[in-house]
């Protein structure tokens, strides 16, 4: 049998750059209509070229077809590494479809990936499915695809810390970014409430700091207190190295971020020596920012770059994340160690130590070959060479950044959180707070309009935040992501100019249906 769901009635080489039938998301730059019909059975066969092993087996898995030299009696489709296909960048690719072949050419194999996610979305959604095909054969339009990013950072960002995401959990939203093209996971593993990476030379961050004794239930200024449960998740060395290595295979890159001299208290409750006040501190219980910072002694940051060496080991990225918000300068201040360091550096103030902390930190990562990435307070206290700057606090650091020549990544807080409501219909599960509904995700735009070209080419891309202090459950932190990942897939992938939020309800509506078929959570349009 052959299932005509994915069976389209066109003509001959129509030209559609929004081919709403096809229901691609992100929509791809190109794509060229042909007549007639691929064919997925039990006869195709997958043939891979040097290189692209980890994409036909994934691809394997998906159509049930196996990898082998192809048969005469069935469709072929073929993995290719084409380095003349070099000006679609390290990401681009093409999709070729005839009634007989499926070609995937990229000129690298993070384009064979995406080619292969393209292929995926021409088939019924319940390829997106564990049930797979079965002895069902499948049928794709005949068409030519080809395809390549805006941005080279396409983002996701989950926060671990506030409350945990169990591994299974953290893969199957690693499935979900890579469904839409996403390429990064920024995945925040430091706060006040917890911390979740194991550190071998400091057990007690894990055996201590990942866990909180109750937490706070509803607003600050609500009055129903404290859930008197306890409350904890760490991730092994072990769980962080299959986490990598899963991503990996799904070119996606993971960004730790260890966040530092702020949003410490987790770690100052198993070491409070690295504090400026010797207290001793519990893991927080409350939402918002502790007045707990770091000290900025030789012994503090000799510590964190033991935690960022031991990081360095787990995690390939060249980027590592240092947090760098949102610092109360309040310890500082009263912190004779701190004001002696003002002093002796010849520093105006607190935020002169900051940053001068986090360029401590510039340096040690640079000579270790990485380069670090900070939200925007991370140049208020001027230029950080070589950093890259995460803009949350609106546009205004990010332009700043660019303007002092920093690579930049948008994720302003009033286009990006997700952790925000989405409607402002009864039905909402408790967010923090914020209103970004769909639509104001789908036409965001990362390259503000201040910037001149030269500044404007320093835009790496966009991410999502899912910051959790009202996200308790994977469930919901499904519901707040899609369709809004959705939306932003396209924003950061799809060009400018052929970004249109009429096709994409259209094609969100057959998307939905692979969500469905991945068990996501989604928000219901019509919710
Ligand atoms: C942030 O939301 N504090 C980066």
């Amino acid at each position: 049998m052959i299932t005509r769901r994915a069976v389209l009635a066109a003509p001959a080489m129509t030209f559609l750059q929004q081919p709403a039938e096809a229901a691609i998301i992100p929509l791809p730059s190109r794509v060229v209509r042909r007549t007639g019909q691929f064919i997925i059975g039990n006869q195709t066969r997958i043939t891979e070229a040097p290189g692209a092993q980890i994409e036909a087996k994934w691809l394997s898995s998906i159509l049930d077809c196996p990898v082998e030299k192809p048969s005469p009696r069935g469709s072929t489709v073929s993995l290719t590494l084409d380095a003349s296909l070099s000006s679609l960048g390290p990401e681009g690719y093409t999709l070729d479809i005839s009634p007989t072949h499926a070609a995937l050419k990229a000129p690298k194999s993070a384009g064979l990936y995406y080619a292969a996610q393209t292929l995926r979305q021409l088939l019924p959604p319940s390829a997106c499915g564990k049930t797979g095909r079965g002895a069902v054969d499948w049928s794709v339009p005949c068409l030519q695809i080809e395809d390549s990013p805006r941005f080279p950072w396409r983002g996701g960002h989950i926060d671990t810390c506030r409350h945990f995401l169990p591994k299974d959990e953290v893969l199957k939203y690693i499935d979900a970014l890579a469904l839409h093209k996403f390429n990064t996971l920024h995945f925040h593993l430091t706060d006040d409430q917890g911390w979740r990476i194991e550190i071998k030379k400091y057990p007690k961050l894990t055996t201590v700091g990942s866990r909180r004794r109750e937490t706070r239930v509803g607003h600050e200024d609500m009055p129903q207190g404290f859930d008197g449960k306890p409350y904890g998740g760490f991730y092994s060395q072990a769980d962080i190295r299959e986490i990598v290595a899963y991503a990996a295979a799904r070119h996606i890159n993971v960004v730790p971020e260890i966040e530092m001299p702020g949003h410490a208290q987790a770690a100052l409750s198993a070491y409070p020596e690295f504090g400026n006040t010797g207290e001793k501190l519990e893991v927080w219980t409350q939402w918002g920012v502790s007045n707990n910072t770091f000290n900025v002694s030789d012994k503090a940051i000799a510590f964190l770059q033991d935690v960022l060496s031991e990081v360095l080991e787990l995690f390939p990225s060249k980027y590592i994340h240092v947090g760098g918000d949102e610092v109360p300068p309040d310890q500082w201040k009263a912190n004779p160690e701190a004001q002696a360091r003002i002093k002796a550096l010849g520093l105006k103030n607190e935020s002169a130590l900051h940053s001068w902390f986090i360029g401590r930190m510039n340096e040690f990562l640079r000579s270790r070959g990485r380069i670090l990435v900070g939200w925007d307070e991370i140049i208020e206290g001027g230029h950080l060479p070589g950093a890259v700057v995460m803009s949350w606090r609106g546009e205004k650091g990010g332009i700043e950044a660019a303007r002092y020549g920093n690579q930049v990544v948008m994720t302003p807080d009033n286009y990006t959180y997700f952790n925000y409501y989405q409607s402002k219909g009864p039905k909402e599960p408790l967010a923090i707070g914020g209103f970004i509904p769909l639509d104001m995700v789908y036409n965001y735009d990362p390259v503000p309009a201040a910037l001149n070209a030269d500044q404007a080419r320093l835009v790496l891309g966009t991410q999502g935040q899912l910051w959790s202090e009202y996200i308790p459950t994977p469930q919901i932190l499904e519901y707040m992501a899609f369709p809004r990942m959705c939306a932003l897939a396209e924003v950061a992938w799809t060009p400018k100019g052929q970004k249109n939020y009429a096709s994409f309800q259209q094609r969100l509506r057959t998307h939905l249906e692979r969500l469905k078929a991945m068990g996501i959570n989604y928000r219901p349009l019509e919710a």
